[in-house]
């Protein structure tokens, strides 16, 4: 077994016509990965990435397998692979993120201060940050495998991909968005931000990568959450709040984490599959 791509905290194998996506413990805040691991962490975000998969089964995705004993070759039933990972197609991928925003954080929020545009369009109504925005926001990012994504207009990816594929995209990303949204309300969580991918199937244009995980997305509380402040997203929270207290300069090495705080965090990402589970069962 040969990790092909390994990402911050993603093993990706490449079995030619499929990829193993493996979730692993690893944690990372500011571009670093710390050297201390969060067990489970990797098998909580699978399972919040494999129930969203299933919950939104009518659009069409990548999942080709989710149980490790039914894996090809090599891959079957090894323990590294268990709970954590997905068998995908393997697929041409579309190298947009296609982010949707319902609240004006991170690099929108930037924007919005310092041009009054978001996403490249002027914005004329006054907002705050962090406050809800008069409908979800369509706001592409070119994939840039170096490292930072860069922001891109609608007009621009419509230019990019021609108005069809853009259209399937935006259509696919605003339903993905709304639906989650309201969705994780009903347990106390806000939506804030997300990105989705996708790929090609031969012609058919499919949902690939995780789907509304921590990693991917900015879940906020309803009790934490105010505008005029950056509320921290859910899981980063206890990490942050401690990189603060120490006063780490965000530049590696990262600090040794403590023991009491990889219990946090684990418990954090626990409730939040918990709540995730629980508003996915309901009818
Ligand atoms: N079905 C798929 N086909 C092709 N590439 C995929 C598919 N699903 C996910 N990917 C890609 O696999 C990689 C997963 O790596 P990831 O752990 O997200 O690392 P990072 O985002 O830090 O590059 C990403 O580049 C993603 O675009
Ligand atoms: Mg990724």
């Amino acid at each position: 077994m040969k990790v092909a791509y390994k990402g911050k905290v993603r093993d990706v194998y490449d079995l030619g016509e499929y990829l193993i996506l493996s979730s692993t413990d690893r944690i990372s805040a500011f571009d670093c990965v710390f050297d201390e691991t969060v067990p489970d962490k990797g098998k909580i975000l699978n399972s919040i990435s494999r129930l969203w998969f299933d919950f939104f089964k009518d659009i069409p995705n990548h999942i080709v397998e989710t149980d490790y004993n039914k894996y090809p070759g090599e891959y079957k039933s090894r323990e590294e692979l268990k709970d954590r990972s997905v068998l995908v197609k393997k697929c041409k991928r579309i190298d947009y993120e296609c982010v949707v925003r319902g609240y004006l954080s991170g690099s929108a929020y930037k924007e919005y201060k310092s041009i009054g545009q978001i996403a490249g369009v002027a914005v004329s109504r006054h907002y705050v940050e962090s406050e809800k925005l008069s409908e979800p926001l369509f706001t592409p990012a070119v994939k840039n495998d170096s490292g930072h994504d860069e922001n891109i207009s609608e007009a621009e990816l419509k230019n990019r991909v021609g108005v069809e594929l853009f259209q399937t995209l935006k259509d696919y990303s605003l339903t993905l968005y709304t639906k989650g949204r309201d969705k994780v309300k009903t347990e106390g969580l806000i939506l804030c931000d997300t990105k989705f991918e996708f790929g090609f199937d031969k012609e058919k244009v499919i949902l690939i990568d995780e789907l509304l995980t921590p990693d991917s997305s900015r879940y906020w509380e309803v009790e934490t959450y105010a505008v005029g402040i950056s509320p921290p997203s859910y899981d980063k929270q206890i990490l942050r709040n401690y990189l603060e207290k120490i006063e780490w300069n965000k530049n590696p090495p990262p600090p040794k984490l403590p023991d009491s705080i990889i219990k946090e965090l684990l418990s954090k990402y626990q409730e939040l599959q918990e709540k995730i589970t629980k508003c996915l069962s309901e009818k």
